[in-house]
């Protein structure tokens, strides 16, 4: 089972919209398995956002994340990775029903990020946690997967 990183950005907390996006992936069955709020500093946000150092929107980027308290969380499922990315909705122009489609315009106030692939989310679980998770049973498994 697959493991994913997804953290509500500092616009997220500020329009009290972390319950509902908690929500969502509760309700789609996946597992929470580890959650913290964090005001990141900068090195962190640097490193978490490497792979688009030297693109216009950057400095901004970054600034938007260290902009105020991050709920950075684990989430645990059968394709965990591409399905929350779906349930997040594109980067740009995000389709209505997509937390990102409901709940935001701007492709720069996009409220959560999700891991992209496997390596990138053992990447950002290692970066924001290091080792920390809780693995506990998920008692309803059986009532989810078949
Ligand atoms: P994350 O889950 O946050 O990584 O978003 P993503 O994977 O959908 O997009 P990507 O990794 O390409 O970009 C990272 C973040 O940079 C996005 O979530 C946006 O907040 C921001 N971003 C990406 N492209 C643009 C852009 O063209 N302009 C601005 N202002 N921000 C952008
Ligand atoms: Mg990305």
């Amino acid at each position: 089972t697959q493991t994913t990183f997804i953290a509500v950005k500092p616009d997220g907390v500020n329009r009290r919209l972390v319950g509902k996006i908690i929500q969502r992936f509760e309700e789609k069955g996946f597992q929470l398995v580890a959650m913290k709020m964090i005001q990141p500093p900068r090195e962190l946000v640097e490193e978490h956002y490497a792979e688009h150092k030297g693109k216009g929107f950057y400095n901004g980027l970054v600034d938007y994340l260290c902009g105020g308290p991050v709920v950075a969380m684990q989430w645990k499922g059968k394709g965990v990775i591409a399905r929350s990315r779906a349930m997040m909705g594109a980067t740009k122009d995000a389709a209505p029903g997509t937390i990102r489609g409901d709940f935001s315009i701007e492709v720069g106030r996009n409220l959560v990020h999700g891991s992209d692939c496997a390596e990138a989310a053992e990447r950002e679980i290692k970066l924001w946690f290091g080792e920390d998770k809780i693995n506990y049973e998920d008692a309803c498994e059986k009532w989810i997967y078949e």
